[in-house]
């Protein structure tokens, strides 16, 4: 399973590689222009920097625009991976991308039926929206599951991304349903470790630690040259 950040922040990109959760990224025209940036830009420099898929989204519902667009976005750099969204139009230019060979991602899921044509055509990805729904009080987590069995039982080589992952709960909901892919946001990440009982236990150990007079509490903190590190 492999781990996109999605975020068009170049910091956040540089942050997570070092935590080793970037194994692709996704952007979408609200993530790049949060940025505040020259988008093409802020694409390319992004694609220099990570050596798994980059995506970058059409700005249009056009299909005939997207299929342009989607081919000069390819052109960006190797790693980029075009998302179209899951709409009759994008299913109309998917079909002429696939023959060109366009890498694509089909973004704006949000029930495995919108899937089904996209997976019969063998398109690289389909990004299924966990949340969001919850705009309106919709529970969606089931949208993973049936998405993985019509995948399988249509056995096609399209893989599994589970996108707009806004908590916790979804990240392990993905996980649960065997996705290929998740993009994670930065700020679920920091949901993850913003947990109150795990900062509250955290925090109760180390105090309880200092109860212990500091002279038998040395030898352990110091941890000297007397005990060699393991080789
Ligand atoms: C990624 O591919 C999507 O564009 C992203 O996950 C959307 O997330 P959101 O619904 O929280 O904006």
């Amino acid at each position: 399973m492999e781990f996109f950040l999605d975020t068009a922040s170049l910091e956040q990109i540089k942050r997570y590689q070092a935590l080793g959760l970037v194994d692709g990224v996704t952007t979408n025209p609200a993530l790049l222009a949060k940025e505040g940036r020259d988008p093409l830009g802020q694409l390319r420099e992004i694609a220099s920097i990570v050596t798994g898929p980059v995506s970058a989204e059409v700005v249009t519902t056009d299909p005939e625009r997207m299929i342009r667009d989607a081919r000069k976005l390819a052109g960006v750099a190797e790693n980029i991976v075009v998302k179209i969204p899951a709409s009759t139009a994008g299913l109309a230019a998917a079909h002429q991308l696939q023959k060109q060979e366009v890498p694509l991602i089909i973004t704006l899921n949000f029930h495995a039926s919108q899937t089904v044509p996209f997976v019969k055509l063998g398109v690289d990805y389909v990004a299924v929206f966990i949340g969001r729904t919850e705009d309106f009080g919709i529970d969606n987590k089931q949208l993973a599951w049936d998405t993985r069995l019509a995948i399988d039982n249509m056995q096609s080589r399209t893989q599994l991304m589970a996108a707009s992952i806004r908590n916790p709960d979804y990240l392990i909901n993905a996980i649960s349903a065997n996705v290929d892919v998740i993009t994670v946001p930065p700020e679920c990440w920091e949901k993850v470790y913003k947990n109150p009982i795990f900062e509250l236990a955290e925090r109760e150990f180390l105090e309880s630690w200092q109860q212990l007079p500091e002279d038998l509490r040395r030898a352990y903190e110091a941890l000297d040259d007397s005990i060699s590190p393991q080789s």
